[in-house]
């Protein structure tokens, strides 16, 4: 079986992606579904559940009365916060250990992934673009294929590292080469296996070459830009690091300035803070 192959396997291998997190995933790509359905989808699962109602009631949202419920919940905090707490508690298990293949230590591939999910809503936010729920997912999930490849990386990890100082090679490009295949495309390919909705699936598979989806493209440049800006904010820069090659597509579509960047730097470093505390993870 050559390299390939065995990493392929063991994507196969991963435990099936939690059930009620996956029929939230077909709930927000679902045009013609209801906050009252991801109400009737989450309030069944006793962790999330219990989780929704401590955040609700936490100092952060300052109600006055307790939450009860995650349908009360769904009408005091409205349903994109209830969603990002959902998928942000959710993923906790999938991202927060550490993967030593990245250098990443346990929580900072968490850390990396809600802070792109948070940055695909500051910078809709600031451009007055529509925040939704798919591109906050996909920016969340984006690095999932670094999971599994991790332990790939970590036995290969001095060749990857010779290919990026001494070819200059992107360490997506040397993963490729000495691999066979890449973080991202391995992530189109365990997202696919799990049945995420296919925008996920392009913002997971294209998130470092926006310019190659063949679908979805202006969500995609989207998270390709949240991921160079939360590396640049200095969460989730791990062996990979910078060591990237930024789409100029990506630079010339938004047209930010160093003061835009810096701006939004600041509120993510804000908002990720209150995540952070609120979930409980620090
Ligand atoms: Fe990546
Ligand atoms: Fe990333």
């Amino acid at each position: 079986m050559n390299q390939i192959d065995t990493i392929i396997q063991s994507a196969s291998q991963l435990p099936p992606f939690p059930a009620v997190l996956q029929r939230v995933l077909q709930l927000i790509d679902d045009p013609k579904s209801s906050a009252q359905d991801l109400v009737e989808v989450i309030q069944y699962d006793q962790s999330i559940t219990a989780n929704v109602l401590m955040v609700c009631n936490s100092a952060y949202f300052g109600l006055r009365r307790s939450v009860f419920s995650v349908r009360e919940a769904l009408v005091r905090i409205g349903f994109n916060q209830l969603l990002e707490i959902v998928l942000s508690y959710g993923s906790a298990h999938l991202f927060s250990r550490a993967y030593r293949g990245y250098d990443l230590a346990a929580g900072d591939l968490w850390r990396h992934s809600v802070a792109c999910a948070l940055l695909s809503q500051i910078i809709s936010g600031r451009l007055h673009r529509e925040k939704t729920a798919i591109q906050f997912t996909a920016a969340l999930l984006h690095d999932i294929g670094k999971i599994v490849l991790n332990e790939f990386v970590a036995d290969h990890l001095q060749g990857i590292r010779k290919l990026v100082q001494e070819k200059e090679l992107s360490f997506l490009a040397a993963e490729k080469e000495v691999l066979g295949i890449d973080h991202a495309e391995l992530g189109g390919v365990i997202s696919e296996k799990w049945k995420f909705p296919k925008t996920i699936v392009a913002g997971i598979r294209y998130h470092h070459s926006p310019s190659l989806t063949p679908e979805d493209r202006e969500m995609v440049c989207l998270i390709s830009l949240c991921d160079l800006i939360a590396m640049m904010t200095g969460f989730g820069g791990g062996a990979d690091g910078l060591a990237y090659n930024a789409d100029k597509e990506i630079m010339k579509q938004y047209r930010l300035s160093a003061k835009d960047i810096g701006g939004i730097m600041a509120e993510l470093e804000e908002r990720l803070k209150q995540v952070e505390q609120l979930l409980n993870l620090q």
